[in-house]
């Protein structure tokens, strides 16, 4: 979907409390993620762009005591709710991939990113950072939306704008995804990565109105969906979405097929 990047400008604690409860599929598709770490107990792990901290706390049980987690979030609503989460080995921050000098050199042996790279402003930088800090040999995992993103719902997102101004602005970009997965890759190998395993996956999310998708991507996006047009342009690109949306339903519900990309890197040893 397409949401203004670098930008939690307008997130609430009412989003981040929405979020903690519709974000399934950020959770199965960050578990996966974390079974490709193979992440083990004792490990030291940092969660960059935790959100309300549920894989974090989930990764906090399979390092056990003996391990650490931290997880960060520029968002402070977010980190309000994962804070709930905190225990001796799971501790949660406000700060993002501009702050990664706060941690040392050579420290975390597992760095993930779930749902967040496409957010990151200074990419570049924050993947040299997270070099920086992982010890050699310790992994990078990052999970994103993959080639071919939610065809369908841009497709509808695209005929909604259409319909709404009467066509579609040059600038609504809506490749934004496969631009970044490919970026995403060029980059780790610059920064001095070894790709241990690349691998997409394709899920299909449930939702039961239209209104409900849109709530879970406002949610997740930190209220910024759509923010490219004027309230009111986008009040009415939204309800044409919803609409659209509703016509799709079955009596399984609205069916939202999409791909994630998952990225396993190692820093040489
Ligand atoms: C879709 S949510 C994913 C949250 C979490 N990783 C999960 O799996 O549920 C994206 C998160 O990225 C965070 N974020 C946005 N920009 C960021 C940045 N530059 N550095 C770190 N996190 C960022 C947002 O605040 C938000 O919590």
């Amino acid at each position: 979907m397409v949401c203004q990047p670098g930008s939690y400008f307008y997130d609430s604690f009412q989003l981040a409390s929405e979020y903690d409860k519709l974000s399934n599929p950020q959770f199965i598709q960050g578990k996966k993620l974390v079974s490709l770490l193979k992440i083990k107990k004792g490990q030291k792990v940092l969660d960059i762009g935790c959100g309300t901290g549920r894989l974090a706390a989930y990764v906090a049980e399979i390092t056990g005591r003996e391990g650490t987690v931290i997880g960060i979030d520029p968002s402070p609503f977010r980190i309000d709710i994962a804070r709930r989460r905190e225990k001796e080995n799971l501790k949660f921050k406000v700060a993002s991939t501009e702050d990664l000098y706060l941690f040392k050199d050579n420290y975390f042996d597992v760095i993930y990113l779930n749902s967040v790279f496409h957010w990151i402003d200074n990419k570049p930088q924050a993947i040299a950072e997270i070099y920086r800090l992982l010890k050699p040999g310790g992994k990078l995992g990052i999970a994103m939306g993959a080639k071919h993103q939610n065809l369908l719902l841009m497709s509808i997102v695209r005929k909604s704008v259409q319909s709404v101004l009467g066509y579609v602005p040059k600038e609504f970009d809506t490749t934004e995804y496969r631009r970044e997965a490919e970026e995403a890759q060029g980059l780790v190998l610059e920064s001095g990565f070894k790709i241990l395993e690349t691998k997409t996956q394709n899920y299909i999310d449930l939702f039961k109105t239209g209104e409900e998708l849109i709530r879970f991507y406002e949610s997740s996006s930190g209220g910024s969906l759509l923010r490219e047009f004027p309230d009111f342009q986008r009040k009415k690109i939204i309800s044409h979405i919803e609409q659209a949306l509703d016509r799709l339903k079955t009596p399984k519900g609205i069916a939202i097929p999409h791909s994630i990309l998952f990225l396993i890197c190692e820093k040489p040893k």
